[in-house]
């Protein structure tokens, strides 16, 4: 399966914030915001990955990944020149995805949860269509919403409703076999002139390959669209990681247990930011790992 980190657009909801910069590079407590969705991707066992952005910061996340080699990954690059909406991702990336499945990810996204990793997993494995989360929040009305019938399965997915139909929010995070690229091909653009995300989505539920799987309660979904919710997502990663001495989305980490890089070269990452809590951390997980421990059902319970 291929990846695709959708970090384009002009983030105005957090101007002037984003007159500095993408806001998908944006702090989330102590890493750029992207390190969470890319953190994802890595978990789902995709390792192929392609970063969409804007022309201007394209140098900037190059200084950040590069070739993606370090953590035992391939990232490439591409540009949008402006935001056409979630699903001319398909389209700009389509060389990318080259008739394969893909992940479709965007860079504002934060998930963690125990049971995440697995779920990631299981959902690529069945795919057979697209696949679509749902999670439960208090006011669906800025997401996209699911429509549910009283067994939970999917009947209708509406963006941004008035009146939702649920409390059930599809999050940024969609699995796709190798259809998708045309079906996006094919969709006119919506009354605010984007590709929008949930046409694609309810071609897939149409022919009845679309499944939604919840994300229980042991999963945490966050926002980056505000900067109400962006100080919330970097508290919250604070908070967690103050009691648990454990860091979320650390790429180099994960690149070690999901076993794309050895513990030499995890160690050695660290080293290279040793002047940082989060460089001693990395070097402290390669040196624990090292030493067999914790159990190699880590990558599972994370
Ligand atoms: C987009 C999607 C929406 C989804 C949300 C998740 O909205 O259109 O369906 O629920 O991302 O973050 P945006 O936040 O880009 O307006």
């Amino acid at each position: 399966m291929k990846g695709i980190i959708l970090a384009g657009g002009n983030g105005t909801r957090l101007q002037p914030l984003t007159f500095a910069g993408s806001k998908q590079l944006a702090p989330v407590y102590d890493k750029p915001m992207i390190y969470y969705p890319l953190s994802v991707l890595m978990l789902t066992g995709v390792r192929d990955i392609l970063i969409i952005c804007r022309a201007e910061e394209l140098h900037v996340f190059r200084r950040l990944f590069g070739d993606g080699a370090h953590l035992g990954l391939r990232i490439d690059y591409a540009t949008q020149d402006k935001p056409r909406g979630i699903a001319d991702a398909l389209l700009v990336g389509a060389d990318h995805i080259c008739g394969e499945e893909c992940a479709l990810i965007l860079g504002d996204n934060l998930f963690h949860g125990a049971q995440l990793p697995v779920l990631l997993r299981r959902s690529a494995a069945k795919l057979r269509g697209c696949v679509l989360f749902g999670h439960e929040v208090a006011d669906p009305r800025q997401f996209g919403v699911a429509e549910v019938d009283e067994h939970g399965r999917l009947l209708s997915i509406q963006e941004k409703p008035e009146h939702p139909p649920s409390n059930l929010a599809v999050p940024g995070l969609y699995f796709f076999d190798a259809r998708a690229c045309d079906i996006a091909r094919s969709l006119a653009p919506s009354a605010r002139g984007e590709l929008e995300i949930t046409d694609v989505l309810r071609a897939y539920l149409d022919a009845g390959t679309a499944d939604l799987v919840w994300l229980g309660r042991g999963v945490t979904w966050l926002d980056t669209g505000t900067h109400e919710s962006l100080l919330d997502a970097a508290r919250f990663v604070r908070d967690l990681q103050h009691r648990q001495g454990t860091r979320l989305g650390c790429v180099e980490e994960i690149a070690m247990y999901m076993g794309y890089i050895g513990p030499d070269a995890c160690h050695a990452l660290g080293a290279e930011m040793s002047n940082s809590p989060y460089g001693r951390y990395v070097m402290d997980r390669a040196g624990t790992f090292r030493q067999g421990l914790p159990p190699l059902s880590f990558v599972e319970e994370m």
